[in-house]
């Protein structure tokens, strides 16, 4: 990431100059509910910022991956990662809510960038087991998360709904 960008905590006191990542409701979360939500313990909203603008921004929330979410194959798949006497119904994870780079710094790498940082943290800085990230993918956004090493839950996206769930396995980055 260049020098004069960086990443900042969103606090009740910051303040929002415009932002635009061309999805609407991306845009209105950011500059209405963001707050709200970490009000609430319901996320945390980091900011991708220089001192002009705001470059982009993700929100993180708890989450799990269970048997339930993914197909028989990609839950064999997700348990074969573990040892047979850690075989589980559940696994700790953290969900990407909500990310969206602002038009103006789209396809410059940025995105990625600000997955490999989630993932890193955490990998090395968590205080709790965290196993995976998922994020319930945009249809338009599938290409990015494959591009870094996310893959789908579901081989169909669900009728009802209009994402893709996906996940990445965390200890692909431990030695
Ligand atoms: C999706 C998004 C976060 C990607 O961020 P970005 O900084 O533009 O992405 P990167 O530059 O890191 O992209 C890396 C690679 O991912 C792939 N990629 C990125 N955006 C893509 C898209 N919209 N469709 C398909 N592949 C895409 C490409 O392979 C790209 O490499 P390339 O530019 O050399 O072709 C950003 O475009 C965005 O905010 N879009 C609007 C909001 C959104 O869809 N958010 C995701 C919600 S789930």
């Amino acid at each position: 990431m260049e020098d004069n960008i960086r990443i900042v905590r969103l606090t009740q006191d910051y303040h929002f100059s415009s932002f635009d990542c061309g999805e609407g409701d991306l845009n209105d979360f950011l500059l209405n509910d963001a707050k709200n939500y970490l009000k609430h313990l319901l996320s945390v909203t980091y900011i991708i910022e220089t001192d002009q603008d705001i470059v982009g921004y993700f929100s993180v929330s708890n989450d799990r991956i269970s048997f339930e979410d993914s197909d028989k194959a990609t839950w064999r798949k997700i348990k074969n990662i573990f040892p047979h006497r850690k075989h589980r119904k559940d696994y700790p994870a953290v969900k990407i809510g909500r990310l969206g780079i602002s038009k103006n710094y789209q396809r410059h790498n940025l995105g990625s960038e600000i997955l490999y940082f989630i993932k890193r943290l955490f990998v090395t800085n968590n205080r709790t087991g965290c196993c995976f990230v998922t994020v319930d993918a945009l249809p338009s956004a599938i290409g990015f998360y494959q591009h870094n090493g996310f893959r789908p839950l579901l081989k169909e996206k669900p009728v009802e709904s209009v994402t893709i769930p996906m996940y990445f396995d965390l200890s692909t980055l431990i030695d």
